[in-house]
């Protein structure tokens, strides 16, 4: 079938895991503590702070800061919305090439710089024009995710 189902229970907070999803790879990360409250700090950058833009529309129960039905846990596609290049994970903050000296954490398209924070979300002034696409799921138990 099209769906896609992804047993969370192993992954460590920080740590992501790549499946494929309609031939995309969709990204499932269990965030920190410290990442989550990245989020909050970075809004005033970002393009799209709650996700109203269209040109990959955010599905409702993701309409919020972390983009996400569990605060816990992203699930985004990982193709970057402006050319379809593959962001990279850029999770350590602070000062390193391409990225600005306050960087708090999240990832960074090789292709021509479109920089996302750690709910995939776009910060201003790049070209990609909207945050990561946030595929259709729901969770079947505490801990089982279907993606599709
Ligand atoms: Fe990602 Fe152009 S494809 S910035």
């Amino acid at each position: 079938g099209a769906s896609v189902e992804v047993d969370v229970s192993k992954l460590q907070p920080g740590e992501k895991v790549v499946v494929e999803w309609r031939g995309k790879p969709v990204w499932i990360m269990r965030r920190t503590p410290e990442q989550l409250a990245t989020l909050e700090k970075v809004e005033d950058q970002l393009a799209d702070p709650n996700s109203e833009r269209k040109a990959y529309p955010t599905p409702e129960y993701a309409k919020n800061r972390y983009r996400s039905i569990k605060p816990e846990y992203l699930v985004v596609v990982g193709i970057c919305t402006h050319l379809g290049c593959s962001p990279v994970d850029k999770l350590q903050p602070g000062p390193q090439p391409s990225l600005p000296d306050d960087w708090q954490g999240g990832f960074l398209c090789p292709c021509h710089g479109s920089t996302f924070d750690m709910a995939g979300r776009v910060f201003k002034n790049k070209p990609a024009p909207d945050n990561l696409e946030v595929p259709p799921h729901r969770y079947l138990s505490d801990t089982v995710v279907l993606i599709g």
